[in-house]
């Protein structure tokens, strides 16, 4: 554990529906089972989501409440039970869903003395998340291999450059199709490397209706076993991979859409 606080990633897209929610709840919940002290807080201010994977969709305390209040965020915090996991749940139709500078600085001083080992932030599609954390140790940019969304994801990536922020790509519904894009394609208009590929498995849809997060409904599948390593890997020393360590000081966004426009062309 790092001696300044808890290590604070954020999950993040341009492109709605990509899977972030997804990726948080799960990798959040394996952090935990692995032995780690970790938080999941839903920023998602509009559409929050994470409470219907945990079963957690009628509750009324969370994100919204840590904004607008002055109250501490023990006071927020729900534990899912099956694993132990501390949560900041979203409330939908809050009046005081907004971020101002000084509730960031407010709430990232809090984060940054609580006792957890990891937090994971969940946050809704947007190039910079209003409503979310900002200057987090790390963002985890969520695209899927198709063209629409890599093209999303560069310019998160370009933005996050500019603001001198690590991320690394995580590639998520990967089918192993030949109409998808390769890991060496993403890669070289990312700039950087794929910091995780997450399958295609249906036990995700199963999980959702089952309220039970997909790591623990089944834990060998596909899926589960990506998330597992991945976990592993943040678990043992902060950073998605052992040897990507994030990215930061690419090209830039016209560069790298050039390189998409050209993508296949020869
Ligand atoms: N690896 C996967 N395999 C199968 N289905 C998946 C996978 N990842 C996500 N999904 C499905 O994709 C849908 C969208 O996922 P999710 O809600 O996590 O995306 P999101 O990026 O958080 O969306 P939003 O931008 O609306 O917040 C869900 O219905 C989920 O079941
Ligand atoms: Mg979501």
């Amino acid at each position: 554990m790092s001696s300044s606080g808890p290590y604070i990633v954020k999950v993040a897209s341009y492109k709605g529906g990509v899977g972030k929610t997804t990726l948080s709840v799960n990798l959040a919940v394996a952090l935990q089972l692995m032995g780690a002290k970790t938080l999941l807080i839903d920023s998602d201010t509009i559409s929050p989501s994470v409470g219907f994977h945990l079963g957690f969709e009628g509750s009324n305390i969370g994100y919204s409440q840590l904004l607008s209040s002055r109250g501490n965020i023990r006071d927020v915090t729900s534990v899912h039970a099956p694993s132990g996991l501390h949560v900041i749940t979203g409330s939908i139709g809050s009046k005081h869903a907004v971020l101002t500078a000084a509730a960031e600085g407010r709430i990232m001083k809090m984060l940054k003395k609580s006792p957890y080992e990891f937090v994971v932030v969940d946050t809704r599609p947007e190039i910079d998340s209003v409503g979310s954390l900002k200057k987090t140790d790390e963002t985890l940019v969520v695209a899927t291999p198709d063209m629409p969304s890599a093209s999303a994801a560069i310019k998160i990536a370009a933005s996050l450059d500019r603001q001198r922020l690590r991320h690394s790509l995580v590639l998520n519904r990967v089918k192993n199709k030949k109409y998808e894009m390769s890991l060496h394609e993403v890669e070289d208009l990312y700039e950087g490397r794929v910091g995780a590929v997450i399958p295609e498995d249906e036990i995700v849809p199963i999980s959702i209706e089952e309220r039970i997060p997909a790591y623990i409904l089944d834990r060998r599948g596909p899926f589960s076993s990506s998330i597992h390593r991945n976990a592993k890997f943040y678990y043992s020393g902060h950073g998605l991979t052992e040897d990507s360590g994030g990215y930061y000081g690419g090209t830039g966004i016209f560069a790298r859409l050039k390189r998409l426009f050209l993508w296949r062309r020869g």
